[in-house]
């Protein structure tokens, strides 16, 4: 199951984006926006953000105008990795490297066709694990105030 969120500056790539998780036959929870009307992004990406964070679902979408505030918002919740892409390189290496758990967009820096291209790759790709995992427990000690 995957959550899906978005302010106004993503919310039409949100709707193309929900269209090829369900032709993919995966369940999409859509945590809005509903239309194009300005809202503010840590509305939504909140309710992804915590949904993922909670174990609710398993991954989310965040889009916003530039993806960087989206971005900001979901990395506050313990557990999420969220990854600002903008490539399919980097939607690759979100999961390979980073096993990504949140993928953040922007919905006017990419054209839609790119954006369902990233999506699709990072649903594909496998995290490699190894020397990854051990840079991941890292940032969960972080987390957990037990750094060293
Ligand atoms: C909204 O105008 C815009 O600031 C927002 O979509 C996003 O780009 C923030 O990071």
């Amino acid at each position: 199951m995957i959550a899906l969120g978005s302010d106004h500056g993503g919310f039409e790539l949100k709707e193309s984006l929900q269209e090829l998780l369900k032709g993919r036959g995966i369940d999409v929870v859509d945590c809005g926006t509903d239309n194009g009307n300005s809202v503010d992004y840590p509305d939504f990406g909140e309710k992804v953000a915590s949904k993922v964070s909670s174990g609710e679902v398993e991954k989310g979408i965040l889009i916003c105008g530039t993806g960087i505030g989206m971005s900001i918002v979901a990395n506050k919740y313990p557990g999420v990795r969220a990854a600002l892409v903008t490539d399919p390189f980097m939607a690759q290496m979100a999961k390979e490297h980073n096993n990504a758990n949140i993928l953040v967009l922007g919905g006017r820096v990419l054209d839609t066709d790119s954006a369902r291209k990233m999506v699709s790759i990072w649903l594909d790709a496998t995290f490699e694990g190894g020397r990854h995992q051990g840079r991941l427990d890292k940032i969960t000690a972080l987390e957990q105030g037990l750094y060293k």
